[in-house]
């Protein structure tokens, strides 16, 4: 059967989902360097603070469960990066490789091009287990532009960081 899948704005009613799936990422694997979880409350301003921003923050959902979000956020917060922004993108892992991040990071992309402040966007990829997202974030146009040596440690483990580039 078919999945129907459906990618809007973020609603309140998602955040639960969307926090457990970004907490499934931080404790079960190294794409993102945070070690502890975070608190359902910090999810939360932070997503109030992007929309607050009118950044894009997007859910995808098969059949009302929520199955990936992807966002922007400031790059930097110093003014001269303003223009800069970085991107992130989970799926929930029951449901990946099924064309999910692909799609959210499109439609990110999309969103983003009608916003005149978003002309850079960065992915700040670790460099364990990141052929999927390398692969993804390639197919939709950005380019390697080198790694950070050893600059992530976690679970006992130097990491290197991959930073990929797009320009809208
Ligand atoms: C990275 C991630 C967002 C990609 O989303 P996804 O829905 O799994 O990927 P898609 O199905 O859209 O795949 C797009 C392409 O990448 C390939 N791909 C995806 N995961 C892959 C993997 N683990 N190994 C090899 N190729 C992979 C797909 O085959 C597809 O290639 P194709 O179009 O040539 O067939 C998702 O795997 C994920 O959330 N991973 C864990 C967290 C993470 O790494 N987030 C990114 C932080 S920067």
């Amino acid at each position: 059967m078919k999945m129907m899948l459906k990618i809007s704005q973020i609603a309140n009613k998602d955040l639960r989902a969307g926090h457990q799936i970004y907490n499934y990422y931080i404790i079960n694997s190294f794409s993102n360097f945070e070690e502890k979880k975070v608190s359902y409350n910090n999810f939360m301003i932070k997503c109030n603070n992007i929309k607050k921003k009118k950044l894009p923050y997007l859910i995808a959902k098969i059949e009302n469960k929520v199955v990936g979000l992807a966002y922007l956020d400031n790059f930097r917060e110093k003014s001269g990066y303003r223009f800069a922004f970085e991107n992130t993108i989970y799926v929930h892992n029951d449901y990946l490789n099924k064309g999910i991040g692909f799609k959210l990071l499109k439609q990110l992309i999309t969103l983003s091009k009608n916003n005149k402040e978003i002309k850079k966007i960065v992915a700040v990829i670790s460099s364990i287990e990141s052929v999927g997202s390398i692969k993804v974030h390639k197919k939709l146009g950005f380019k390697n532009c080198g790694k950070l040596k050893k600059i992530g440690f976690k679970k006992g483990k130097w990491i290197d960081t991959i930073l990929m580039q797009k320009d809208l």
